[in-house]
């Protein structure tokens, strides 16, 4: 079958583009660690705030270091405002809204999700560089939606039961506590994408 120089260049070019969109998804899910959220956990969204563990959120550190972050996303803020963790353990994330549909970013890492009434996200991440973040709400949620803001701040801490030296031993074993440059496990699982970048998130960008 004869095919026309120009309809087969348009061929070539149409299955080009889907391998490169294919292979963009690839890298963005192993290489940088893109996941949609690992579960499905539902909630009555009417009771998220009586709730036993979302009527009381915050910050739990756990005795092999790592530490579960428990929030409330609503109109039009997050609690808790201010969430403080310990720097390169393994921080698992876990919200719920009792309202509408919310984001959840983290700007300069890759901690992102959506946070949808009726079901649980969560995700687990580590961060490598000390200091603040901005948490943003991304996905638009009414009027109060620009002003939808919290503080993480990432911070050393002791190590469990009182030592910093093996205080990754649960995990991947390779981040030291004190020290470490930020770029040495960019693209590790979890691992927040941030290379060389200042260690203040943008406080006025809302
Ligand atoms: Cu919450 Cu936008």
């Amino acid at each position: 079958m004869h095919v026309n120089l120009y309809e087969k260049i348009w061929m070539y070019a149409a299955a080009g583009i889907i391998v490169v969109f294919l292979a963009a998804m690839g890298y963005t899910t192993v290489g940088r660690a893109m996941q949609p959220p690992s579960h499905v956990e539902t909630i009555d969204p009417a009771s998220v705030r009586t709730d036993e563990e979302f009527g009381s959120p915050g910050v739990t550190l756990h005795e092999d270091g790592t530490a579960t972050v428990v929030i409330q996303a609503f109109m039009f803020a997050f609690l808790p405002l201010e969430i403080r963790v310990p720097r390169g353990r393994d921080i698992t994330f876990r919200m719920t809204s009792p309202d509408v549909i919310h984001g959840f970013q983290i700007v300069q890492t890759n901690g992102n999700t959506m946070v949808v009434p009726g079901y649980v996200s969560q995700f687990t991440t580590r961060f490598d560089r000390a200091g603040e973040y901005l948490i943003v709400c991304n996905e638009y949620c009414g009027v109060g939606h620009h002003v939808m803001s919290a503080t993480l701040i990432v911070e050393d801490m002791p190590g469990p039961s009182g030592s910093s030296g093996d205080a990754t031993g649960s995990s991947d074993g390779t981040e030291e506590p004190l020290g470490g440059t930020s770029g040495s496990s960019d693209g590790e699982e979890g691992s927040p994408a941030g290379t060389g970048a200042s260690p203040a998130a943008p406080e006025g960008d809302r």
